[in-house]
C-alpha cells in the first residue's frame, strides 16, 4: 500500500465503508404515506457512514456543514443532512420500505422539544457515525459502537423515567421495534491498509466477542428484532481498485474482499448462536457483501451502468481524489452509478439493496436466515400497539 496517499488512507479512516445497496423506484411510497401506520413502532439504528444521517456535524471533530457539497445534492429533505451520500442512505432507504419518511433524526441532534414521541418508544433515533467502528480503536474521532449503545441504554433510561419509572409499555414497544446495525467496513479497511497479509483470526475474535457483547446489551436493554447488515467487499471500493492492479472477482481486490468475507462468515454464525440463547430474540443478517458483489456483476442484471468508479471524486476511477476537495468533479446520471463518492453508494444503489434485504426472495441470498419483512412481519407476538 506504499503508493497509498494519505489523504487517500485518511477518506478511508474518516468515510468509513459499507457503501451498500439499496432500491430506487422499488420503494414509492403512496400519496397517502404520511398517515400510513408505520409496520413498527419505531427503528434505532446503529453503524457508521452507510447509516450516518448527521451525528458527525455534532461532534466538533469536523466542519459543520459535513460532509460538504455536493454531499446531499440530491437530498430533497431539510439540510445541512450530514449523509455521506447524494441524498437519501441505507438507514433511510430502510425506514421507508417500513413506512416511514427517511430514518429517524440523528441522536445528537435531538433536543426536548423534538424528543417527545421518541421517548414514547415511536419513530426511533439513529446513532450511527461516520468513521465508527466495531472496535473503539478503528476511528477514535467518531462514535464508537460501544458508544452509539450507551447512548440508547441513555435514551431508554429517559423513556423509563418518562413514563413514571416502569418500564412494561416500552418494552412492548422496543420488542416490536427494528434494531438496525450496520459497521465493521471501518476496522476492515483500517486492518487491510495497515496490515494487508495480516493474520486475521485474532481481529476477528475481537471483532465478533465484542459485537455480541452489543448485540447482548441492546437485547438486555429490550431489543428483539435485529437487522444487521453485514461488511460489503471493500475490494470493490473506487479508492481501493484505483490503487492497486484489480484482480480476482468482479475486478475487486480478491484480498481484501475474503477479508471482508471471513467476518462476515463469523458474524452469521454469532448471531445464530446469540438467537438461539436469547428467549424471543429475532434477526435477519442482510448482505451488502452478497449486493455489492451482485451489483459488480454483468451491470445490465442490476441496473447500473457504472459498477467500478466513484461519480465523485478525481483521479483513476474516481477513487484518488476526495469527493468535495476543491478540485473534484461529480458526475450527472448519479443513478447510473454503484458509487457515489470513493467509499460510499449513491441513493439510489441504497435503493436498491434495500428492497433486497427487505424481502427478495430467500434464494437470491440478500438476506439470510430469514429477510427483513419476515423479521419485522412474522410472529408478531400481539398487533402493533399505535
Ligand atoms: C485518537 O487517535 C489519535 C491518533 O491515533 C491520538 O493522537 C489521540 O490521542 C486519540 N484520541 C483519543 C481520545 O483516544
Ligand atoms: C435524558 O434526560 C436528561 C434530563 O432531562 C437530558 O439531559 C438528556 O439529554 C436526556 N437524554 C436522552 C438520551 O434523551
Ligand atoms: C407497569 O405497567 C404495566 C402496564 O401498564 C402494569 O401492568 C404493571 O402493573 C406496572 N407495574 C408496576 C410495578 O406498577
Ligand atoms: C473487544 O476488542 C478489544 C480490542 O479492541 C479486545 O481487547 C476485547 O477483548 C474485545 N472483546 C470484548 C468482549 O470486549
Ligand atoms: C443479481 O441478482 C439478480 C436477482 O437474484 C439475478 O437475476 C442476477 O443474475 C444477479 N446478477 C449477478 C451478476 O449476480
Ligand atoms: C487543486 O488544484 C490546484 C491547482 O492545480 C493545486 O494547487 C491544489 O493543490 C489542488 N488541491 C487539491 C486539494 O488537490
Amino acid at each position: 500500500m506504499m503508493g497509498m496517499r494519505v489523504a487517500t488512507v485518511k477518506a478511508l479512516m474518516i468515510l468509513v465503508a459499507v457503501f451498500i445497496i439499496c432500491a430506487s423506484g422499488g420503494l414509492v411510497l403512496s400519496p397517502t404515506a404520511a398517515e400510513e401506520v408505520p409496520l413498527v413502532p419505531a427503528v434505532y439504528v446503529f453503524g457508521d457512514s452507510t447509516m450516518d444521517v448527521g451525528n458527525n456535524m455534532y461532534l466538533g471533530n469536523f466542519p459543520l456543514p459535513y460532509p460538504p457539497f455536493p454531499y446531499g445534492i440530491d437530498f430533497t429533505g431539510p439540510g445541512p443532512n450530514g449523509r455521506f451520500s447524494n441524498g437519501y442512505n441505507m438507514a433511510d432507504s430502510i425506514s421507508k420500505l417500513l413506512g416511514f419518511d427517511m430514518s429517524p433524526p440523528p441522536f445528537l441532534s435531538l433536543t426536548p422539544e423534538t424528543s417527545g414521541e421518541i421517548l414514547k418508544g415511536l419513530g426511533g433515533v439513529n446513532y450511527a457515525s461516520g468513521g465508527s467502528g466495531i472496535l473503539d480503536t478503528t476511528h477514535n474521532a467518531s462514535l464508537p459502537l460501544s458508544k452509539q449503545v450507551e447512548y440508547f441504554a441513555a435514551t431508554k433510561a429517559n423513556m423509563t423515567e418518562e413514563s413514571g419509572g416502569n418500564s412494561t409499555d416500552i418494552d412492548a414497544l422496543l420488542s416490536k421495534s427494528l434494531f438496525l446495525i450496520s459497521d465493521g467496513g471501518n476496522d476492515m479497511l483500517v486492518f487491510y491498509v495497515n496490515n494487508p497479509l495480516g493474520d486475521a483470526q485474532p481481529f476477528y475474535d475481537d471483532l465478533v466477542s465484542n459485537y455480541t457483547k452489543y448485540v447482548k446489551t441492546l437485547y438486555g436493554l429490550g431489543a428483539r428484532r435485529f437487522g444487521v447488515i453485514d461488511v460489503p467487499p471493500i475490494g470493490c471500493v473506487p479508492v481501493l481498485r484505483a490503487k492497486l492492479l484489480p484482480w480476482g472477482e468482479n475486478n475487486c481486490l480478491l484480498l481484501a474482499n475474503h477479508l471482508a468475507g471471513g467476518f462476515n462468515e463469523k458474524l452469521s454464525g454469532a448471531m445464530a448462536e446469540l438467537a438461539a440463547s436469547l428467549p424471543g430474540m429475532k434477526y435477519s443478517v442482510g448482505s451488502s457483501y452478497k449486493l455489492v458483489l451482485n451489483f459488480t456483476g454483468p451491470p445490465e442484471a442490476a441496473g447500473f451502468n457504472n459498477v467500478n468508479s466513484a461519480c465523485c471524486g478525481g483521479g483513476n476511477l474516481g477513487g484518488q481524489a476526495i469527493c468535495s476537495s476543491p478540485n473534484t468533479t461529480y458526475c450527472d446520471n448519479r443513478d447510473d452509478h454503484l458509487f457515489w463518492d470513493g467509499l460510499h453508494c449513491t441513493q439510489a444503489a441504497s435503493n436498491k439493496g434495500a428492497k433486497a434485504i427487505y424481502d427478495a426472495p430467500l434464494e437470491e441470498g440478500f438476506a439470510a436466515p430469514i429477510n427483513f419483512k419476515q423479521l419485522l412481519l412474522g410472529d408478531q407476538p400481539t398487533s402493533v400497539s399505535h
